[in-house]
Order: C-alpha cells, then structure tokens, then sequence
C-alpha cells in the first residue's frame, strides 16, 4: 500500500529519466544477433529488460551490464546463437517474450519458452501462426497459441509472410528484428488495420542504424535483406511512456518540467503524447535533448484518437477529470491485451474515486470531477499504478494498493515522483539535523521538537531496524537485492521510545553491538535508502513538518527544509558520552564510531557530509540546552 502525498506547489524541476524499455530490448536483440560488439548508453535496468538479458545469456551471449553506469556491452554472435540448455523465463516482459520467440528460427535445437502466469495469458497467436509458415514446429506445454511452449527451428525455410497488426506491431517488429539473419531475403506485408506503427517504424529505424537493409515498397510491406547487423555504439533515448507521467504532472498543475534525453529526433511514437498536451493548452518546447512542458491554465478536454500511442492512454485518463471538459478517448480496444484491461482497469478505478468515467466499444470517457480518496488496484500493471500516482498528486488519500509493479519499466518511478514534490516542501516546517554517532543528534532533536511542538523521527532508528532484521534473518548485510526486500516488507512504527518492528518490540535489540557493526554496511545499500528515504518524506509532508535526524536529512531527504543543522564532536567525546550511556569500553565503542563514520562518510549514496547552508554546531564543550539556544534562534516557523 502506498498512499500517494499530494502536490503542495507546482513542480519546477529537471529530471533525467531512465532509458527507453523498447528500443533498451530492441538494441539487445539487434546487438547480440550483430558482428562485433555493441555499448548501449543510457540503457534501462528494469524487470523488462533483465529478463531479457537473461534470456539472451541463455544462447551463450556474453552481456556486461553496469547498472550505476547504465550501460550494457554486448559481444555480438553474427547470428550464430547457441541452443540454451533450460527453458527461457520471459517474466512478465511481452517484448522479450515476443522478440525471443523468431530466434527459433536461427537455431537447430528446440527452445523452450515460459513466464509468470500473466504473460502466459497474454495471446501470441499470430506470432505463432507466421513462425509456423517459416517451418518452425510448436509445440504448447498448456493452452494453445499461449506460453508455455516449445520451437524448434530445424526445418526452416524462408518464405514470405503475411501478418496481422490488429492486435500487437510486436509481431511484425519480432519478426522484422531476426530477418538480417536469416539465409535469404524475407518478405512481410502487414494485414489488417495496424496497431502501434510507431513502434514499427522504431523497429526498422534501429535495424538501419546497425546496418541492416529495410525496403518498404508499398505501404505495409517490408523486405529484409540477409545482411545481418554490425555492432556499433548505441545512446538509448529517455523512456517517453515514462515522461508521459511527468509531463502530465507538469500540465495538470500549472508546474513545470523539463526531461532530458529525448528531443525532436525522438524515434518512440510515445512523445506524441506532448502534442496531446498541447492541445489541451500545456506549453511545450522541444529542443534537440529535451523537452519542456509547463502548464499554463486549466487544460481543456479533448476527443482523441490513441491509436499510436495507447500506453499513454492511462496517463491521459489521470489527468481527465481536471480537465474543464470531457476528455475521450477513441481507437485503443485493443490494450484490453495488455498487462492489464486498461479500458476496464481506468474506468473501474475512476469510479472509485467518485469520478463520472465510462468504457465505450473502443476507449473510454472521463468527465471533470475532484477525487475522492480511495485504495486503487493496480492489476500488477505498472501503467495502472503510474497513471494513477499522477491523479493522486492532486487529490488527497489516493492510495495504490500494490506500488512496487513499477519496477517493470521505472523501478526508481517513486523516487522521480518525489523529485516534484521538492518545491513544496519549502512550505513544512522542516528541521533537519544531522551529523555522526555521538554528536548529539536525537537529544537535541527530541528537545527541540518539545520546544517547537513538532514531531519527532530518528531515521537512524529505521536504518538499525532493517540492520536487526537482517540478522534476524540470516543475510549477507551487503547482498544488494536481499536486504532491499527485507526493506520492501518492514514495517516500523514509533511509540514513546520504543521502536517496533513488523510488530515485533525491537528497542533494546536496534542498539545492540551487533546492529552497530553492520547498520552502515546495510545502510550504504541504495534499494534501502530510496525507500527509507521514501517513507521519512511521506512522514514529514503528511504531518506538515517535524523535526528529522540522521545523516542525510538536510543534504538529500529535505534540501528544501527550513534549518538545517550539522552537529559535530570530537570522536573522543563521541565515544566517552556513548560509553557514560552504555558503560561499555570507551576504546572499542571509538574504534567503532569511527568504522562507522568512514563507512557512512565514503559511501556513493548520501554520504554523511555537511549540507550547503547547515549551520554547523560543534558540540563538544557545550552543553545541550546551550546547543538548542542556538539552533531556536535560527528557527522560525
Ligand atoms: O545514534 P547513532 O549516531 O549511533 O546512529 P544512528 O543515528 O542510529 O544511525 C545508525 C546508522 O544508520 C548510521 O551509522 C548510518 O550508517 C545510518 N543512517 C544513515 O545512513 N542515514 C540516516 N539518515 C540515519 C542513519
Ligand atoms: O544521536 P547522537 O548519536 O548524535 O547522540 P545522542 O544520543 O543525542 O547523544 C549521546 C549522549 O551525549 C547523550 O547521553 C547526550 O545526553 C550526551 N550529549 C552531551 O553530553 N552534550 C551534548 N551537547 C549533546 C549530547
């Protein structure tokens, strides 16, 4: 459940968005078919992409991906793939399912396919039925036309296709992506009224630029010549199904955004969505890199067909019932096949919310309207679940029920969300204080927040909860994606002194010598700290202030906060003021400390270091009603 804090002002921000999902799983499919090796830039790690980094690993590809660099390397096969020895696990990734199943067609081995139960209902029919005719032999382990299921390719023969594009352009791109390989030329022609062009056209754009050769002689037939690809290096675009979130955001509320790493040249028919915008009376500027939108006045409603850009279609429905007039949206049928039935899945939602919202033969209609608050299901579609945090931004008590299926497309979509709500957190009465062990830190804090009759929140005390949880459980305090879950599923709550844990009362053991020895390792783990850090922003913004300490408060969690303090000491007053605490051995707990503070200081993310405009307060011959006087002086809600 995640409750989704309203905008208290408009945004004003700049933001660097991950990369495109389409052309990250399009580049690997194209990279790993190509001779030579190929760097991908500003590539997306997400659900959809490592499942399909993992699938190509199966045929023997070697891929170096570096997440923090957002960079993967591909030593290209020139389409000689190896048969992989276990059934290929797509997830719930329909590109990798769909852009998986030709290279069959390359190999002389059966293939197994397979995802989780989503993906498995998702149809494949016509995908199937074209593989089919070029000889390849299907086999279903279940229902027929649907995963999971088994290719075998041996007996190819190379033919021309006809395919239809009523239900997904993945179909032809899939097959368009293995043709270079193939041993002749291959012709397609596209039948029926075609979904999603754009994404065709994506599709045969990549292909040119790694060297393949691409007629289009008629409108919707398309010869591939045998040339396969030539690896090369390839910058990924900014995701535009992503930054439609944030335009929208940016439209809808009179703010402004501007996204970096897409512009004019944009190969994905989703920044089609800004000239919806536009329309509807948001400014837009594009320039070669970027794009800006800024929201004007009240958007107007509109009548428009989604055709080209359906998975925007849900980003548009957020913002609908701000609009001054009914806003429909025509020609979209077809993403009832999507992760989710997104026609059904906006309109049943809006009505939650007591907005006026209908399905029609082909789209949807959503009239003007407030929304009231109410738990939103997001059908494990993260289209659902970001469309939906968008209309929250607006209204209050928009909760979504399952947030974390972002994650396969935007897993840091929170994060960049929060990113908008910066400007308004001028108006909390935010104090941050922060600095190492020892410094006085939550003795001034608690004293302050009696003095000023705010509330209270240690966030080195969740730090130390997710640390006693992990030992609890036995974990590697350094393994990346273990610890983050155990974050994921924590639930800390405050009562007095106290500190509970999954409802467990962990108070003496938060502070116990164990958790001090392993609560930095654990507390450098980025997963964990974007949704700590979460969690104290929406503890703050929902009480309208309070007083915050840790280490990052002032520099990372509250840049915007209203004072800012640094308090410091000496290590060896440090350590004398825990030992009178804790009667323990003054050497061990300064040797301790100071483990600590290289850990926390040196670490990549929000290191402990002092804030631009912190006040620095070195507490070391001062007393603590001396060190408060001087911070309340500067303090004036
Ligand atoms: O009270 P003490 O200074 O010993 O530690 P704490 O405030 O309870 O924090 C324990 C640990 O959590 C720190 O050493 C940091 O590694 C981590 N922490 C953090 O990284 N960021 C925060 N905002 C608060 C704590
Ligand atoms: O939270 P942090 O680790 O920074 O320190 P603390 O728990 O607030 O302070 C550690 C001990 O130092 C407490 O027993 C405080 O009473 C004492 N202290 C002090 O002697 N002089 C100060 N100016 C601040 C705290």
């Amino acid at each position: 459940m995640l409750r989704i804090d309203s905008l208290r002002k408009a945004p004003n921000a700049e933001l660097q968005l991950p990369g495109s999902k389409s052309i990250t799983n399009r580049a690997l499919i194209i990279a790993s078919l190509a001779e030579g090796t190929t760097s991908l830039s500003r590539a997306l790690f997400a659900e959809d992409t490592l499942a399909m980094i993992d699938c190509l690993k199966s045929f023997g590809i070697s891929i170096e991906a570096n997440q923090p660099m957002e960079t993967i390397d591909v030593t290209g096969t020139n389409g000689k793939l190896d048969a992989p020895q276990d059934s290929l696990w797509v997830r719930q990734s329909g590109t990798t399912a769909r852009f998986i199943l030709p290279i069959s067609a390359l190999i002389t081995a059966p293939i197994q396919v397979d995802g989780d139960a989503q993906i498995r209902s998702r149809p494949q029919e016509d995908l199937l039925r074209a593989l089919n005719q070029l000889g390849v032999e299907v086999a279903y382990s279940g229902e027929p036309s649907h995963l999971p299921l088994t290719l075998n390719g041996s007996n190819l023969k190379v033919k021309d296709i006809k395919i239809s594009g009523d239900t997904s352009s993945q179909y032809l791109s899939a097959l368009l992506l293995v043709s270079p390989c193939l041993p002749q030329k291959i012709t397609f022609t596209l039948e029926g009224n075609a979904v999603s062009l754009p994404y065709i056209d994506m599709t045969i754009e990549m292909m040119r630029s790694f060297g393949a050769i691409v007629e289009i002689d008629e409108p919707n037939t398309f010869t591939v010549h045998p040339t396969g690809y030539t690896g090369r290096d390839y910058e990924i675009e900014t995701d535009a199904s992503t930054a439609s979130y944030f335009f929208a955001a940016a439209a809808v509320s009179q703010g402004r955004v501007v996204i970096d790493g897409i512009g004019e040249n944009s190969i994905q028919g989703d920044i089609g969505f800004i000239n919806i915008l536009e329309q509807m009376g948001a400014k837009v500027t594009i320039g070669a890199d970027s794009i800006e939108v800024s929201g004007q006045n009240q958007l107007k409603g509109i009548e428009v067909s989604m055709r080209e850009l359906s998975d925007t279609a849900p980003t548009l429905a957020a913002i609908a019932p701000y609009c001054s007039g009914t806003v429909r949206v025509t020609d979209i049928g077809f993403i009832k096949n999507k992760e989710s039935d997104r026609v059904s899945a906006v309109v049943t939602e809006m009505k939650k919310l007591g907005i006026d919202a209908r399905a029609e033969e082909d789209g949807f209609v959503i009239e003007p309207g407030m929304p009231i608050g109410n738990v939103i299901h997001s059908y494990d579609d993260h289209r659902i679940a970001m469309a939906f945090t968008v209309l929250g931004l607006l209204a209050e008590g928009v909760v979504i029920d399952d947030a974390n299926c972002v994650a396969k497309t935007c897993p840091e979509f929170y994060e960049h969300i929060d990113t908008l709500r910066l400007e308004g957190d001028e108006e909390l009465a935010i104090l941050a204080i922060d600095g190492p062990a020892g410094s006085g830190k939550s003795s001034l804090a608690k004293l302050l927040a009696q003095e000023l009759q705010l509330e209270y929140l240690d966030t080195g005390a969740m730090y130390r909860s997710v640390a006693a949880e992990v030992i609890a459980a036995n974990i590697d305090p350094e393994a990346y994606r273990e610890v983050t879950q155990i974050t994921d599923n924590i639930d800390i709550s405050f009562n007095g002194q106290e500190v509970f844990v999954n409802a467990k009362n962990l108070t003496k053991q938060i502070r116990s010598p164990e958790v001090n020895s392993i609560v930095s390792y654990v507390a450098a783990n980025p997963g964990v700290r974007a949704i700590l850090r979460r969690a104290q922003r929406s503890w703050a913004r929902q009480r309208g202030g309070g007083v915050l300490e840790g280490r990052d408060i002032g520099s990372v969690v509250f840049p915007k906060a209203k004072l800012k303090v640094y308090v410091t000491a000496t290590p060896e007053e440090r350590a004398h003021r825990r030992s009178l605490e804790s009667g323990r051995d003054m050497k061990e707990i300064l040797n301790e400390i100071q483990e600590r503070d290289e850990i926390d200081s040196s670490r990549t993310d929000s290191p402990l270091s002092v804030s631009s405009n912190a006040i620095v307060v070195d507490t070391t011959d001062k007393t603590l009603s001396e060190v408060a006087n001087e911070v309340l002086r500067n303090f004036n809600v």
